[in-house]
């Protein structure tokens, strides 16, 4: 893992701004692996030493990656005077310095949001040159139509002309749910391709980015810390069979618990 100085790390890790971690130091409140540093500009490695401070075990990794099930009207935004944020979410003492939401979901759009302050990740995560795929369980107005298949996979041309790059979908047993998966991410991108085709998207839920599936049993509003192996896995670009299996194993709740 990469080196973070150890007065960066407390300003990202704890409630406390620089000039209070500086103090904290100076005051012998911060402990390595027990012992006692005062050196801010000490590097160490988050995940091979145990830092506490004012008593409290920090937890481990330079970064934070919280994996947020979104629910409804909610955005993704750090900070809005009208509308709650995936920020509002969480608990206070987890509302640390620099989280923000790499990447969008719509307020009416439910599901997988990952909230970090690693800038790096974020960028490879929404850059365009990755098409890191995308997976949406969407609930349509009226029955799928098997040549929804071949139009997305041919690459769709919406309404406004906008071309889209070609993508995968499958229905379930239903037949009035189905999985899409997206390689890039344009505004309401399902719902206009849906739209395109003649159909409606009700409901839409990101239940996967990359490798990485939401757990079935994560309600929506709530969140779990993730480790960076796990957030190495939503860069990976799975078989889109393989991540329709692992959600058709469970489908049934997973559709009960997200209200779709
Ligand atoms: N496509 C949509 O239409 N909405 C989203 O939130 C994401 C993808």
């Amino acid at each position: 893992m990469p080196t973070i100085r150890l007065d960066k790390l407390l300003a990202n890790r704890t409630p406390h701004s620089r000039s209070e971690v500086k103090q904290l130091l100076r005051q012998g409140a911060v402990q390595i692996d027990g012992v006692t540093e005062r050196d801010g500009s000490r590097q160490i490695d988050p995940d091979a030493v145990q830092v506490t401070c004012c008593g409290k075990l920090l937890p481990g990794g330079a970064h934070i990656y919280l994996l947020l099930n979104k629910p409804l009207g909610v955005i993704c935004a750090t900070e809005d005077r009208r509308q709650q944020t995936v920020i509002d979410l969480l608990p206070p003492e987890r509302r640390t310095k620099g989280l923000f939401p790499a990447g969008r979901l719509d307020a009416d759009s439910t599901g997988m949001v990952l909230l970090t302050d690693d800038g790096d990740l974020a960028h490879r995560m929404l850059s365009p040159k990755h098409h890191v795929p995308k997976f949406y369980l969407i609930r349509l107005a009226r029955p799928y139509e098997e040549r929804y298949a071949a139009a997305l996979a041919d690459g769709l041309t919406l309404s406004d002309g906008t071309h889209c790059l070609p993508a995968e979908i499958a229905p379930l047993p239903d037949n009035s749910h189905a999985l899409v998966c997206l390689h890039e991410g344009k505004y309401h991108q399902v719902r206009r391709m849906m739209a395109a085709l003649g159909n409606h998207v009700e409901n839409l839920h990101r239940t996967a980015i990359g490798e990485l599936v939401m757990p079935v049993n994560l309600g929506l509003g709530e969140y779990l810390e993730i480790i960076h192996k796990d957030v190495e896995n939503m860069l990976k670009e799975p078989q889109f069979w393989a991540v329709y299996e692992r959600i058709m194993t469970n489908y049934s709740s997973y559709l009960i618990n997200v209200s779709l």
